[in-house]
């Protein structure tokens, strides 16, 4: 296809991803809200809760029913396809940019990982996520909300273990998101709304609900209340190389993970009265922390000291960078200059000497997938030529 138009493609799957993506989790904010600041008291029979709101000019009461109205309403309002089109759309972008251009995003070019076996190590892990998740929600460690939480800390952890060793560091990170997202997304599909047919099936039939499809329904939302702040971590972090690229990035994404993890709770106990105020700042304290740890270490004098000439880091960066960071590239598949970042000219160089430290020596994200071969001395080499003051004369 024309890379013109995946470009294009791209864009308007990513648009819709994050419109749909923000309606979903806006309505899992508002609801896990709202559940958490009913008032409870003086209430007419059958009712667990109420609420007066303001919003947008007008004046606004809920109910919420122990488990049913007596005569389901006509019109009852299903909160459903948000979900579902995040995970379509999502799921759309992962083809689009990962598993269409798999040489380049899934792996690196140095990997004994074949892109295909890429590919399918990270759908397995979306299906292979949801199936643990899943057993652990039918088995009685769903009544230990602590130790539910440990272990499933700790599977995601192994899982980000593996997928970083197997995958590129973008991938991998993209696709532990990706698995998350998913188990929100069946817990939606597969849990929540058929447990909401049953409840407004039996209230139908004058039968008594079943409270406990209620009750299932509700954990599996909270669940995916608390998988929230992670996912969205995860999905921004892929324009920040300083967290995947790192060495150990999967324990900085052990690390990310509970500080997201921690604010959320922070807010659902602030819901429901008790202020653990500790956890902003330990929340604050763990960022810089993790800042701290990822920061690379003072780099050392870089290709031994050597005095680099400009002429032989210009002549590195043409040979590795260029292909895609042009006016004019020559790769099939980037045909417009990535982030407009070009290395045409001296200046451009010079411009973005920071960026090319943290990208090609640091990090050592780029070139992307490392497609253009460029080997550990080189690096050096360019970093060199940084740390001498990146003259261009
Ligand atoms: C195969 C194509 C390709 C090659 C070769 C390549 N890059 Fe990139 N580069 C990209 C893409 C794609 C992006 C955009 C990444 C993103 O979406 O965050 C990018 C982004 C960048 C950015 C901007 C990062 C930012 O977040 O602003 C810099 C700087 C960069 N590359 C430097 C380099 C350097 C230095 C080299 C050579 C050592 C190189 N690139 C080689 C494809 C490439």
């Amino acid at each position: 296809m024309d890379a013109h138009v995946v470009e294009w493609l791209n864009l308007t799957v990513r648009w819709i991803h994050f419109i749909t993506g923000i309606a979903w989790i806006g309505s899992s904010f508002y609801f896990n809200w709202l559940e958490n600041a009913l008032n409870k008291q003086g209430l007419r029979e059958g009712i667990a809760g109420n609420l007066w709101a303001i919003h947008g000019g007008g004046f606004y009461y809920l109910e919420k029913y122990k488990v049913a109205p007596k005569v389901i309403p006509k019109t009852l309002h299903w909160f459903k396809y948000e979900a579902y089109f995040t995970w379509i759309s999502g799921f759309a972008l992962l083809i689009i940019v990962y598993y269409y251009n798999a040489g380049v995003y899934m792996v690196d070019s140095d990997s004994s990982t074949h892109p295909a076996l890429a590919v399918l190590l990270g759908i397995g892990s979306l299906i292979v996520g949801w199936f643990i998740y899943d057993t652990m929600c039918k088995t009685p460690l769903i009544n230990k909300p602590v130790l539910f939480t440990l272990v499933g800390f700790l599977i995601v952890v192994a899982i980000s273990y593996y997928l970083t060793q197997m995958l590129s560091s973008r991938a991998a990170y993209l696709h532990v998101g990706a698995m998350l997202g998913t188990c929100m997304a069946a817990n939606v599909f597969l849990v929540i709304i058929p447990s909401q047919k049953k409840l407004v099936e039996s209230a139908k039939q004058g039968k008594e609900p079943d409270a406990v499809q209620g009750r299932k329904a509700f954990l599996r939302s909270l669940h995916n209340n608390y998988m929230t702040l992670p996912v969205l971590f995860i999905m921004i972090s892929n324009h920040f190389p300083s967290t995947y690229g790192n060495e150990f990035n999967w324990a900085v994404l052990a690390g990310l993970f509970v500080v997201g993890t921690g604010v959320r709770h922070y807010y659902n106990l602030l819901g429901k009265g008790q202020n653990a105020f500790w956890i902003l700042p330990a929340a604050v304290v763990g960022m810089i922390g993790l800042a701290m740890v990822t920061k690379p270490p003072p780099a050392h004098q870089l290709a031994g000291g050597r005095q680099i000439e400009f002429s032989e880091a210009q002549a590195l960066i043409s040979k590795r960078c260029v292909s895609c960071h042009s006016a004019n590239p020559t790769d099939k598949v980037f045909v417009v200059a990535p982030k407009g970042v070009m290395f045409d000219t001296p200046d451009q160089i010079v411009q973005h000497q920071d960026k090319i430290f943290i990208q090609a020596v640091t990090t050592k994200v780029m070139p992307l997938g490392n497609t253009t071969f460029i080997t550990e001395e080189e690096r050096e080499i360019i970093g060199a030529w940084i740390q001498q003051g990146a003259i261009i004369e």
